[in-house]
């Protein structure tokens, strides 16, 4: 931060700009100018193009690079429209906003800094890519705006820029067949993601940004392509970041399977472009040749049955040969990925919210982890739920324990031993990683309130936005009830201050400031890649936050109690992990 050059304005790029009005950054090497506007006590510039438009000739293709025109002005006042998705309401309040309007001219980004910033700056970044089971979601969501998280970094002294792009979801990311392979289109929406990021990277500087100082992060799928970012081209390339954070998924089963290639088939199938074959290249033609609306239904009338296919985690990254050369296990195993630091973690009761609420006996547990998990065998899945004793979970006022028993499993695999499996061999590597246990929320009440769950599910999915963003008055809307606690507004200021230390100095807390205390890393670094090692876990936030091992001497008896050590080392062995297909 610096102070103005002189009172009532300051230096921009060269150019003098008054601080009342709206901002504007000029990119001096393209003779671009970018107005932006103030919100909130920060700046904004929304809508900033990182790509070309994507509809015609260049759906599913690779994104291409936005080239501004010499001269020009981009308005960075309004966002951007969100990429194809269904449009209408989403789960409020996971998602409190309307998408209103979808293009598949979407690859545009928001940044977000702090008012004063000059060239000379040069502050961390932070890139978010969003969740939404790759199906939904758009960088204009309110619950995710950093404006406060950005005002929270300025408080800590570490202060910081934001940004947040959109990328195509659902078959316009994801569509897959030979003929797309052929043409290197598969997985067309991690390259927007990398595109984005190497927007950043080139283009920053001018907003004040370093370059050299880029963490990206991820919440949900977002997390999950935060995993593959930090493993793509098998860590051949040079990555455009050096760090990252993962927020419930940093990997996800099934990538190796078949959930992406046969939601193809049957969007291919409805809109009756196989008249040849699936992987030829005129099926491809075909559905270039659809009206974004006909191909947008297609894929929602042909998107089943949630939990019967993946939680409806269908349309997913698969193995290309390129992005993405070889099953993430195996490149994980192999250490073929970029050496990054990483803060991965979870909420405690995480996946209670994509549970069946109605489930109270064993059997039930197992037909619901076994259609979750096609392809888990029989002795695998019961080798599983012997980890998992009946006995050992209670029923709460309106959920069984056999419910928080199959949620807590659920939980283990898709957002804890995953992450563990990742950040072992990232920790054996010689990189530092950081493992959370999101264990506060203020959702409860509002989803009993809309009756879209019991009172009693616990720290559920996205929990930590309402905290890490540095703004719970998000959730202060539509007459929901809202009632922070002093905790939960401690959190508040910890929790974004530690997210936006961790993209400062590449650690979660420093002892000096209103951070996470005593949060070290998790595996001991250059380990044996933690093949049934011991870790450690940071509990952030609940009434006993703290850094503990998970067994052994010192664990605190809450961390455990969850046996995670043991129940990771199960889920994490090669047996199971070809199983569960990632
Ligand atoms: C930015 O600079 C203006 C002009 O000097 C000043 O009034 C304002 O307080 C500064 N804002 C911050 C957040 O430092
Ligand atoms: C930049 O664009 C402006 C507006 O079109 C033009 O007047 C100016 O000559 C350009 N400068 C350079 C260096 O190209
Ligand atoms: C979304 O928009 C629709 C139509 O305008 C409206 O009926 C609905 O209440 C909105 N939902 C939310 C969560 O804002
Ligand atoms: C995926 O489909 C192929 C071809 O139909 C089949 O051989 C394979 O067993 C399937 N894999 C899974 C995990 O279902
Ligand atoms: C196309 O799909 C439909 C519906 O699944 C099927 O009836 C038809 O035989 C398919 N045509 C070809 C050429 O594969
Ligand atoms: C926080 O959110 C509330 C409600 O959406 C909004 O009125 C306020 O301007 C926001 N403040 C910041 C700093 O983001
Ligand atoms: C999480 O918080 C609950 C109370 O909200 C507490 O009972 C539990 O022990 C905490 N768990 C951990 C791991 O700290
Ligand atoms: C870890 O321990 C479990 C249980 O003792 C065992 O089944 C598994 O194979 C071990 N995993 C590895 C990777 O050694």
């Amino acid at each position: 931060m610096r102070p103005p050059s002189f009172f009532g304005t300051l230096v921009l790029c060269g150019r003098v700009v008054a601080t009342t009005s709206n901002p504007s950054v000029v990119d001096t090497k393209n003779n671009v100018t970018y107005k932006g506007l103030n919100r909130n006590g920060v700046e904004a510039f929304l809508n900033v193009p990182y790509g070309q438009d994507t509809s015609g000739a260049n759906r599913f293709k690779p994104p291409r690079a936005f080239v501004p025109k010499s001269g020009s002005t981009i308005n960075a006042q309004t966002y951007g429209p969100a990429c194809p998705q269904p449009l209408g309401e989403g789960l409020p309040p996971l998602t409190l906003s309307n998408v209103t309007e979808i293009s598949e001219d979407c690859l545009n980004l928001n940044i977000i800094r702090p008012t004063n910033v000059t060239t000379e700056d040069r502050l961390p970044v932070l890139v978010y890519i969003y969740g939404g089971g790759f199906w939904t979601g758009q960088n204009s969501e309110l619950v995710t705006q950093p404006d406060g998280m950005i005002l929270e970094s300025v408080e800590n002294g570490l202060p910081i820029i934001h940004v947040a792009m959109n990328y195509r979801l659902g078959v316009w990311g994801f569509a897959k067949s030979d003929a797309l392979n052929s043409e290197g289109s598969e997985n067309a929406a991690l390259r927007d993601q990398r595109l984005a990021i190497e927007w950043v990277r080139d283009n920053i500087q001018n907003f004040g940004g370093d370059p050299s100082k880029i963490t990206i992060s991820g919440q949900s799928s977002g997390g999950l392509a935060v995993g593959m970012q930090i493993m793509a081209f098998g860590g051949s390339k040079p990555a455009p970041f050096q760090r990252g954070i993962c927020e419930s998924q940093a990997l996800e089963p099934g990538i190796t399977g078949n959930f992406t290639i046969n939601a193809m088939q049957a969007v291919v199938d409805y809109v009756g472009c196989n008249t040849t074959a699936l992987h030829s290249p005129e099926t491809v033609e075909c559905l270039r040749g659809l009206s974004m609306e006909t191909l947008e239904a297609a894929e929602e009338a042909t998107h089943g049955d949630d939990i019967a296919h993946n939680i409806g985690d269908i349309w997913l990254p698969t193995v290309d040969g390129d992005f993405l050369p070889l099953a993430p296990s195996q490149l994980i195993a192999e250490h073929k990925f970029a050496n990054v630091d990483v803060m991965m973690g979870w909420c405690q009761d995480d996946v209670a919210l994509f549970t069946d609420t109605s489930i109270t006996t064993p059997a039930e547990t197992q037909s619901f982890l076994s259609s979750y998990l096609p392809s888990l065998s029989t002795s695998n899945l019961n080798a599983l739920l012997s980890l998992y004793p009946s006995t050992s979970f209670t029923a709460t006022p309106s959920l069984s324990a056999e419910f928080h028993r199959t949620a807590r499993i659920f939980r283990d695999i898709l957002m804890v031993c995953e992450p563990v499996y990742y950040g072992a061999a990232l920790a054996a590597a010689g990189n530092s990683v950081y493992l959370y246990e999101w264990n506060q929320t203020i959702l409860d009440p509002i989803l009993a309130y809309l009756n879209e769950a019991p009172a009693d599910l616990g720290v559920i999915h996205t929990s930590e936005f309402a905290y890490v963003f540095g703004n719970i008055s998000h959730w202060d809307t539509a007459g929901y009830p809202f009632a922070p606690t002093p905790a939960d507004y401690a959190l508040v200021s910890r929790g974004s201050r530690s997210w936006s230390t961790f993209a400062s100095l590449g650690v979660p807390g420093t002892e000096d400031t209103d951070t996470f205390q005593g949060f070290g890393t998790s595996f001991r670094k250059g380990g044996d890649g933690g093949k049934n090692a011991s870790f450690s876990v940071f509990v952030a936030g609940g009434p006993e936050e703290g850094f503990s091992p998970v067994d052994g001497d010192g664990a605190r008896k809450v961390v455990r109690e969850q046996l995670l050590r043991e129940r990771c080392g199960v889920i994490n062995s090669e047996g199971f992990v070809r199983e569960l297909g990632f």
